[in-house]
């Protein structure tokens, strides 16, 4: 007996059960997207080759940040350190360590580590480490307690609310420029007034119209 219906019809339910399902996850996902305030992935922490630790090398170790991120200060872009930072140490220290097994390949092989990337901006936003840095805003304020993290996660939204926040009212964060790289800086009492004084000095003024962010 021929059948009406070839077999294959069978599956046509539960494809459609399928796809409502997946159109309703992309809805939640939709507006939780465009309805929260703003668009974070505020505690994005990806995974890293490397178990390499801040809260050990820049908080129990006290290292300053720009003994590996040294272009924050001159350049758009703050790098992260090439193999050879590392082994300025790891060549004694720890030497046989199999938690430093990646890093001594990468040394032998000159191979770099593919770190990855925790911070991303849209390429259609325009941001330089150098100006901010080189006009009073810490790391901190950006990226929070670096030297408290075993493993580095994203804490603030790098929205553009965000951007304008502080552009609208600097003396609400910018601190001395000795104090770029502390963490955990205590604000004096008359913080808000020293930054104003700063800013008329130096004539600092941040940017809040559209083409000084976006070309
Ligand atoms: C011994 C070298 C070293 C020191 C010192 C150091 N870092 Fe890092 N940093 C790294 C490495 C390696 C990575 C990449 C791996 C990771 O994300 O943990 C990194 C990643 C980062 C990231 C994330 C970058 C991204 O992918 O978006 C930030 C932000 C950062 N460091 C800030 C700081 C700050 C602030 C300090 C000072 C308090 C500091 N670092 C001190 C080596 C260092
Ligand atoms: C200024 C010296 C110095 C530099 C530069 C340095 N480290 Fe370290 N690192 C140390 C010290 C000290 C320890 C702790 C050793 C101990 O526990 O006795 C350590 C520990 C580690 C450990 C844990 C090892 C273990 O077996 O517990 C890892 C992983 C590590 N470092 C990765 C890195 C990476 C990756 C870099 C480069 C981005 C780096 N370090 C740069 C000094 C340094
Ligand atoms: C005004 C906010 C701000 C300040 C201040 C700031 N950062 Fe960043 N940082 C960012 C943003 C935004 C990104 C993502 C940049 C991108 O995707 O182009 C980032 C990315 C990074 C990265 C990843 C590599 C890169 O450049 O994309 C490192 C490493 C880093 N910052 C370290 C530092 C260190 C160290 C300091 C202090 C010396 C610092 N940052 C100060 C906002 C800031
Ligand atoms: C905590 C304060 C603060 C935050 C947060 C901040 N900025 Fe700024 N921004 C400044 C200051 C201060 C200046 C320097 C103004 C001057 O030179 O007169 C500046 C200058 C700029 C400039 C003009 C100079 C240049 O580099 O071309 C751009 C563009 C800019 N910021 C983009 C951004 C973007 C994009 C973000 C968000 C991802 C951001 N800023 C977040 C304080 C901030
Ligand atoms: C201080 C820097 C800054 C200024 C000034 C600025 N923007 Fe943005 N803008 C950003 C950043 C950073 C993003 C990316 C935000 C993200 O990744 O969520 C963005 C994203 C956007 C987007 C993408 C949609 C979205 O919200 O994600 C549009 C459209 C936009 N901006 C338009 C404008 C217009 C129009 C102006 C002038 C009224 C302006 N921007 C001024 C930094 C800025």
């Amino acid at each position: 007996m021929a059948q009406i219906f070839p077999k294959r019809a069978n599956t046509l339910p539960i494809l459609s059960l399928v796809g409502a399902l997946v159109g309703g996850v992309v809805l939640i996902f939709l507006v939780w997207y465009y309805f929260s305030p703003e668009f974070t992935v505020v505690g994005y922490q990806p995974e890293q080759p490397v178990e390499y630790s801040h809260r050990l090398h820049a908080g129990q170790l006290g290292m300053d940040c720009r003994y590996c991120h040294n272009w924050s200060e001159n350049s758009s872009y703050a790098n992260v350190p090439p193999t050879q930072t590392c082994m300025n140490c790891h060549s004694q220290v720890k030497a046989q360590s199999l938690k430093l097994l990646k890093v001594r390949q990468s040394w032998a092989t000159g191979e770099p580590i593919k770190w990855v990337r925790v911070h991303h901006l849209p390429d259609y936003a325009n941001f330089s480490h150098a100006t901010h840095v080189n006009n009073g805003v810490g790391c901190e304020t950006c990226h929070g307690r670096i030297d408290q993290m075993k493993v580095v996660s994203q804490q603030e939204p790098l929205s553009m609310g965000w951007c304008l926040e502080c552009h609208r009212q600097p003396e609400l964060y910018l601190r001395p420029k000795d104090e770029i790289t502390t963490m955990g800086y205590v604000q004096p009492a008359d913080f808000v007034e020293r930054n104003l004084a700063t800013i008329r000095r130096e004539g600092i003024q941040p940017p809040t119209n559209c083409s000084a962010c976006h070309y």
